[in-house]
């Protein structure tokens, strides 16, 4: 039997941060029970995707799922319990927004199957976060994370970020610090992105806010080195790990296994084709709640493609690619079909060919886009 995960999206926050741009809408919480049932149409209309298959992995991702009643996700994850092969072992994670969980929904949660948290946090300065349109203190982090803890989760991620504004070199390593106190099993640590249509970007257009990447990376750097002392694995290159808890769910998108998104614009890979959902809320409720098709697009990826995207998204693992699961995918080796762009990189410094991968070299890790970019083909 084939595995699949499961990708749930929750478009729902309190308020839009100034630097995001995930599709999610604030103030709209009043449509959360017409969304899940129409999510809850959605699974059935998806089941031929999900049906015969062990469901390994199930992520419930925003938005702020936890900005929501927690009766809604309790209804998403009894269909999916009940109605398929989750397996006995699933990671079921669910990001939450320090200032939107108490113990009632971390109770239902857990009840619910829940046995991962992703904790966003940003920054540890309540100046930062003020100035990002954070909805919550650095306390309130500590409260919440205190209370999954107490009550009995044991798989905690926590999300910072590199490069906002305001922040400096001395006061991310003291904040590194406090969450080393803390153990958290996992965490994700992202260079800031500016996206367009955010306040953020704006803010950086008039001249308000200036995105200093050497300091930036002056971050990233200490972190990956503060990290290794406290026993952290770095598997990606934003992503570290106690051993043991690396995200299930996110190498299977690192590793090209197959993933079934359902809500707003959630994307899924099923069997080498690539859909996506509508992304505008009134239409996606109401053609799911009329069990009309939600899909907007799918793409049968071709070859080509296939070899593409294994490689720029296996590169993203510090391990690398191996060539023997190169070989068994695709039939063919990464030295044939990529010689010449891997030379190349090995011969910049970007790339590490040993004991059967490759891999990104550390300066390759501040240069990974370009790498990826070799791999990609007109
Ligand atoms: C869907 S959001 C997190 C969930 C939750 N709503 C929260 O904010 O706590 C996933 C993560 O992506 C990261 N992120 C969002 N926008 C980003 C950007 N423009 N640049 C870099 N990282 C970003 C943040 O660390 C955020 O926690
Ligand atoms: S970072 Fe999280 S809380 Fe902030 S707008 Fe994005 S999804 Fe919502």
């Amino acid at each position: 039997m084939k595995n699949t995960s499961i990708y749930v999206h929750i478009p729902f926050c309190r308020e839009k941060c100034s630097y995001c741009d995930f599709l999610s809408y604030s103030g709209q919480e009043e449509r959360a029970e017409a969304y899940t049932s129409a999510l809850l149409n959605e699974i059935d209309a998806k089941s031929r995707y999900i049906e015969n298959r062990k469901i390994k992995t199930i992520y419930i991702g925003g938005g702020t799922p936890t900005s929501i009643e927690p009766i809604y996700i309790e209804k998403i994850l009894s269909k999916l319990h009940t109605g398929f092969d989750v397996q006995r072992d699933a990671e079921i994670t669910i990001e939450a927004n320090p200032g939107t969980i108490d113990r009632k929904k971390i109770n239902s949660y857990i009840k619910s199957g829940i046995n991962r948290v992703s904790l966003g946090l940003q920054s540890t300065d309540d100046d930062v976060l003020k100035s990002i349109g954070r909805i919550h203190t650095y306390n309130d982090f500590e409260k919440s994370y205190n209370l999954l803890r107490n009550l009995g989760i044991k798989n905690i991620s926590i999300d910072l970020m590199m490069g906002l504004p305001g922040q400096n070199l001395e006061d991310f390593i003291e904040g590194l610090e406090k969450i080393m106190v803390l153990k958290p099993e996992h965490l994700s640590c992202y260079g800031l992105v500016l996206e367009e249509n955010t306040t953020l970007y704006k803010q950086s257009l008039s001249g308000k806010f200036k995105f200093d990447e050497d300091i930036e990376r002056d971050m990233y750097h200490v972190l990956i080195q503060r990290l290794a002392k406290s026993g952290y694995i770095h598997y990606e290159i934003s992503n570290f790990a106690l051993p043991g808890f690396s995200s299930r769910h996110n190498m299977v998108y690192w590793n090209l296994d197959d993933y079934v998104g359902l809500g707003l614009g959630a994307h899924s890979f099923s069997d080498n084709c690539r859909f996506h959902n509508i992304s505008k809320m009134k239409e996606y409720i109401e053609k799911a709640n009329k069990l009309q098709p939600v899909i907007e697009d799918i793409e049968r990826m071709e070859l080509k493609n296939l070899k593409e995207e294994f490689m720029f998204l296996g590169l993203r693992k510090i391990q690398g690619v191996e060539f023997k699961d190169y070989e068994k995918r695709f039939a063919s080796s990464i030295c044939d079909d990529y010689s010449a762009e891997i030379e190349k990189l090995i011969k910049g410094e970007l790339l590490e060919k040993t004991d059967g991968k490759i891999k990104l070299s550390l300066k390759g890790l501040d240069f990974a886009n370009r790498v990826f970019g070799e791999f990609i083909k007109p």
